[in-house]
């Protein structure tokens, strides 16, 4: 059984070719539009959520298929105590692939343990994000043709951002990038992704708290909110959540072509000012996960023998 719990779960071949099924649904919707005509999607988000929860159910309906779940844990039998590997089994029973989103690290691995259906990890904790990392690549591959040869700056909380770590995963595997790592001390990449992945695949990094400064060498630009659900304590969040605000001032010195992506939601790091620059990617971004969620529901399924 596949499942999608890591970025690294897939090859770039296959990220690929997923990005090349998000691209021929939105050239061609109608041709998807009944493909997963009597298959359902259980979205169990044990977690707030916009953007995934309802794209995931957005690609579910326009692909011909159901939707059901919950949205938070409050108003599932985990607040009666069932434990997640409980969880998966019993879903099995009803639905024929699963996306999960959980504030603990490794939740969705558990389930995928236990499940008997595809599962996909729609956000576990401070750790991955992988669908997420699906909306990053597609946003970047229609703004600059492919992923070769970027310069990738990372702001913001690169500490809890899951999505961060997980886009970093996804293109340590592409030549030519460089990453450069802009954040308050306290706020850095974690040491085993700076180990296990950047040095270990020979990435070239910088690590700055200046925002400015490294503008200029910028191709991307991926702002992140500094995650207040993830501090133990208030005064800390209060401290550094204003870190970094992208202002149109701040973007003089960067370059023509920049994009600025940002997995939302949008707390203060940018200005809505920025969002009439045609630089400003990150509502596509939005947008674009839908596609890419709609192409990753049918492979699963695929690759499942449930299509
Ligand atoms: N980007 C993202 O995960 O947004 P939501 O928390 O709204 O799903």
């Amino acid at each position: 059984m596949r499942h999608l719990i890591d970025i690294l779960d897939f090859s770039v071949e296959e990220l690929q070719e997923l990005i090349d099924t998000a691209n021929d649904i939105i050239a061609f919707p109608e041709k998807y539009s009944e493909r997963c005509h009597g298959k359902k999607l259980a979205t169990l988000f044990f977690e707030p959520s916009t953007r995934t929860r309802l794209s995931f159910e957005a690609a579910m309906y326009e692909l011909g298929g159901q939707v059901l779940g919950f949205s938070e844990a409050q108003s599932s039998s985990a607040a009666k105590g069932e434990s997640v590997a409980d969880t998966a089994k019993v879903i099995s029973c009803y639905a024929d692939i699963i996306a999960m989103r959980h504030p603990k690290e490794g939740a969705p691995l558990v389930a995928a343990m236990n499940a008997s259906i595809p599962v996909i990890n729609a956000g576990d904790g401070g750790h991955n994000h992988p669908t997420q990392t699906l909306a990053d690549l597609l946003t970047i591959y229609r703004e600059k043709g492919g992923f070769e040869h970027l310069t990738v700056g990372f702001c913001g909380d690169l500490k809890f951002g899951r999505t961060v770590h997980s886009l970093i995963e996804a293109l340590s595997r592409y030549e030519g990038i460089k990453v450069v790592l802009i954040s308050p001390e306290e706020l850095k990449l974690p040491s085993y992704i700076k180990k296990d992945v950047l040095r270990e695949k020979n990435i070239p990094y910088l690590q700055t708290t200046d925002l400015e400064a490294v503008m200029p060498e910028l191709d991307i630009l991926y702002m992140t909110r500094v995650q207040r659900e993830r501090f133990f304590n208030e005064e800390d969040y209060l401290r550094l959540k204003d870190s970094y605000i992208l202002t149109p001032d701040k973007l003089q010195n960067a370059k023509p072509d920049l994009s600025i992506l940002h997995p939302l939601p949008r707390v203060n790091e940018i200005s809505v000012a920025i969002d009439q620059d045609p630089r400003a990617c990150y509502f596509k971004q939005v947008l674009y996960g839908k596609y890419m969620r709609m192409a990753l529901i049918l492979k699963l399924l695929k690759e499942a023998g449930r299509l």
